[in-house]
């Protein structure tokens, strides 16, 4: 396993983390094997939310049947999706409030003292970064969180949060996988009249390199926003038989290949894992055993139906 600096405390924390948005249906002492395997496996990063239904809870239940286990887990919470009491849809509070409310509430069903990392989910239109900063600052202060992120927001974004802030954001959780490239593509497109040439994001990839900022990938097996799996799946025949050539030459699972091909993009990149099986999880630390060639990465890159100019 390899693992980035993470924050300004340097904190070890692994390229692949697990991500648990779907463990809705599985019991507490399931999820403490999943994280004992993943942990066994070099896997240190544990991800959730309170918008995953049960999820927090399920993981606070998880280390109270473990004891000791919350200890050898870097654990990640996020914020500010909240389900709307009369539209048919979530909406999104950065508010001082909502935000202190909110990860009070983290704490208590986590079952634990502090969170290591803390997110914004979504961007909030309505978000006023007085009000964020001063809330951080204080759970900042209060040693309730110790480093601060966010999650789908572009660095125009980042720039006007970061400079209200003390501290860095040190993170930023984006859709990325071989078969989601919209960040990719418009840098490889510069200034061309294609759609791949549209810049949609601002920027975030770069953004992040420059500052030191961890890239957390999410959905690496999944295609368009919540599209399904693309492993197996016969609409992607080309990036399959591609994914397969290399894992057979690495001797790794095709799934391992997926992840590496998004590791290998250059930063502090990082994969969350969305998988509910802990075997899964083992031959998908396989990702980053090996660095994939150019070669390798522009052939998946192509077999997933994108042309190079
Ligand atoms: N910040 C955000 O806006 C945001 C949005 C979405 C997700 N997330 C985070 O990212 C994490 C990962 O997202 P995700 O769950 O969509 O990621 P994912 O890893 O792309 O998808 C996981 C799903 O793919 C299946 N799967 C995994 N490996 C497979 C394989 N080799 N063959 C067939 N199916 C396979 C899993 O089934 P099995 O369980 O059966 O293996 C599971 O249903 C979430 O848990 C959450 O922490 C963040």
């Amino acid at each position: 396993m390899r693992y980035i600096e993470f924050g300004p405390g340097k904190a070890k924390v692994s390229e692949l983390v697990l991500g648990t948005m779907r463990i809705a249906q599985m019991q507490p002492k399931e999820v403490a094997t999943l994280i004992e395997t993943a942990l066994d496996a070099g896997v240190n990063a544990v991800d959730t939310a309170p918008i995953y239904g049960p999820s927090e809870h399920i993981i606070g239940e998880a280390f109270a049947a473990r004891p000791g286990l919350r200890d050898r887990v870097w654990l990640q919470t996020k914020l500010g999706i909240r389900p709307h009491p009369r539209a048919k849809a979530n909406y999104f509070d950065f508010s001082y409030d909502h935000i202190i409310e909110s990860l009070e509430n983290s704490l208590r069903v986590l079952k634990t003292d502090h969170i290591d990392s803390l997110l914004l989910h979504r961007p909030d239109a309505l978000m006023v970064p007085e009000e964020i900063a001063q809330a951080f600052q204080e759970l900042h202060d209060a040693g309730k969180v110790i480093d601060f992120g966010v999650s789908n927001q572009n660095p125009a974004q980042i720039r006007r949060l970061e400079s209200y802030l003390a501290f860095p954001i040190c993170a930023n959780q984006v859709q990325l996988s071989c078969a989601f490239t919209p960040m990719l593509d418009a840098s490889l497109n510069v200034n061309m009249e294609n759609d791949a040439s549209v810049m949609r994001d601002g920027g975030i990839l770069e953004y992040a390199y420059d500052k030191g900022m961890a890239i957390q990938a999410w959905s690496v097996m999944q295609h368009g926003y919540f599209g399904g799996v693309f492993l197996g799946n016969p609409d992607y025949a080309d990036l399959n038989a591609a994914l397969d050539t290399i894992a057979t030459e690495h001797g790794v699972t095709a799934a391992a290949v997926a992840i590496n091909w998004v590791l290998r993009v250059p930063g502090k990149m990082q994969a969350i894992v969305g998988t509910t099986k802990a075997q899964r999880v083992t031959k998908s630390a396989a990702a980053c055993d090996w660095e994939m060639t150019r070669e390798e990465w522009y052939e998946i890159y192509l077999a997933a139906g994108n042309a190079l100019p």
